[in-house]
């Protein structure tokens, strides 16, 4: 079942977004040439804490940070580490979940190092459009699997294609909730959108296979033939009034 939010959640989810963009804003300026991926964990652990907000991802399923950061061809789910030096070119997604009295939003943005090369900057771009596009389709009365079918469409006429083995979620008390939201399929399926509803969209594509391998770590999800990944997510909420973003500043 698809849970309806009541006011006093979507403030609170409301809040966290905000808090969390904010700081996804912020880091920026850490996104640098010699930057660890540990040390921008650590970065975003402790403005969390500054501004109140609880780090969902450690602790979840025995994760030990905070955010996941994953590089090139690591689609999501790359483990924080101070072996990871972020160098000139990289393409850097950073998808942190945080929580304000007990309700959790999700959100992931992308990040160059210095000059990056036309793949990073064109699959950069068609991430973003997917999520944009999805965004659009989360109407009162759509059903959900328009969503899946406008980001594979957006995906797919660019000559990129969308993971399959990952998929967004419904968001709110839990991290993961009801319904799943795969990154492709037909339109006209699935549980009608309804006021209330809060989703995770999050678009993970590829410049060539769809296959995932996942590394010796059991988090780190690379592309299996090693082409570039994109990965970009908010949280949104259904209104009677078009989508609402919760997670922008
Ligand atoms: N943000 C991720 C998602 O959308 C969660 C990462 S798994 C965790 O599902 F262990 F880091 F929490
Ligand atoms: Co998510």
């Amino acid at each position: 079942m698809v849970l309806i939010k009541n006011k006093s959640a979507i403030e609170k989810m409301h809040i966290a977004g905000k808090l969390l963009a904010q700081i996804l804003h912020e880091v920026k300026s850490h996104v640098v040439k010699g930057a660890t991926t540990l040390q921008i964990d650590n970065f975003i652990e402790n403005r969390m804490k500054d501004l109140g907000l609880k780090a969902e991802c450690k602790g979840y399923a025995g994760y030990k940070y905070a955010t996941c950061i994953s590089l090139n061809d690591v689609i999501v789910h790359g483990v924080p580490s101070d072996k990871i030096v972020l160098k000139s070119g990289d393409f850097v997604k950073i998808d942190v979940v945080g929580s304000y009295k007990n309700y959790c939003v999700d959100m992931a943005r992308f990040f160059f190092v210095g000059n990056v090369g036309p793949v990073v900057k064109k699959i950069a771009q068609v991430s973003q459009n997917a999520l944009d596009k999805a965004i659009e389709l989360v109407v009162e009365g759509n059903r959900l699997s328009d969503i899946s079918f406008g980001i594979q469409k957006e995906v797919e006429k660019e000559g990129f294609n969308v993971i399959r083995k990952f998929a967004g979620h419904g968001i709110g008390k839990d991290m993961h909730e009801e319904p799943d939201i795969p990154n492709y399929g037909k339109a006209g399926c699935g549980p009608v959108l309804r006021e209330g509803m809060t989703l995770a969209i999050e678009p993970m594509i590829s410049e060539r296979s769809y296959l995932v391998e996942v590394m010796e770590d059991g988090w780190t999800a690379k592309t299996a033939d090693g082409g570039l990944a994109g990965h970009v997510e908010d949280t949104v909420l259904v209104t009677n009034n078009g989508p609402q973003i919760l997670t922008r500043i």
